[in-house]
């Protein structure tokens, strides 16, 4: 082909946007498209089915290298199935309150981080043109040699608005109190933040703050990196 295979790397917090810019970026430059928090939260969501205590190292562990997890990486076809069932969405799926409230204990061990690492690492190697992964440790830990790693911040204003907009469009409440939302999406982060660095961009990590930016201004400024390392010759 006349384009370089490129691989991409997008951390940030809950809210920042990474989800929805990196789907969009991998619709426009023809990449595979990888959600790893849906990957852990597919993963806890085994682990509630099973009735394992998600604050248990070893048990969490052992779920984690047990189920079956299957992501499409097709950004125009959101599909999360674990062991063959389809929990992409739904209250009783993998961005449902069960879920949400639970993710940040279970994949705080080491154990379970190690195993879907490992499975990360996998579908980014198998993606034929290249791949673009979000989370929390892509561009630090999954993809430290990836050729565009971005960190994507927002102020927690921003992040809270997107996130209650977020929860009124997919028709989980429509009554979506804004303190609510804004503990939700503080706490998880203080949380996660213990276990993953993702509030400041480690070495040769661009930062884009995305505040102040549009979607389609942020959807640019990633697609321009991502362009130049297509038509690298
Ligand atoms: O991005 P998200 O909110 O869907 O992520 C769900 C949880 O998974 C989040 O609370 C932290 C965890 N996570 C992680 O520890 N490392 C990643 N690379 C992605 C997500």
């Amino acid at each position: 082909p006349d384009r370089r295979r490129v691989l991409v790397a997008v951390d940030g917090p809950s809210g920042s946007g990474k989800s929805s810019v990196s789907r969009e970026v991998a619709r426009r430059s023809g990449l595979a498209y990888l959600d790893t928090g849906a990957m852990y939260r597919a993963a806890c969501w085994a682990a509630l089915r099973d009735g394992v205590d998600v604050t248990d190292p070893v048990a969490a562990a052992v779920v984690a290298r047990a189920v079956t997890l299957d992501l499409s990486t097709d950004p125009d076809h959101e599909r999360v199935a674990v062991d063959g069932v389809d929990v992409t969405a739904g209250p009783d799926g993998i961005r449902g309150e069960r879920v949400t409230s639970a993710v940040s204990a279970f994949a705080a061990h080491p154990g379970v981080r190690e195993e879907l690492r490992a499975r990360q690492r996998d579908v980014m190697d198998a993606a034929p043109d290249g791949c673009i992964a979000e989370g929390r440790d892509i561009t630090t830990v999954v993809a430290p040699d990836a050729d565009v790693r971005v960190l994507l911040t927002a102020d927690a204003d921003a992040r809270v608005e997107r996130r209650r907009a977020q929860v009124v469009e997919s028709g989980s409440g429509d009554a979506v109190e804004v303190v609510d939302v804004r503990a939700g999406v503080v706490g998880r982060d203080a949380a996660d933040s213990r276990v993953t660095s993702f509030l400041s961009a480690a070495d040769g990590v661009v930062t884009l703050d995305s505040s102040a930016l549009t979607f389609e201004q942020t959807v640019q400024a990633v697609l321009r990196l991502v362009r130049e390392v297509q038509r690298a010759p």
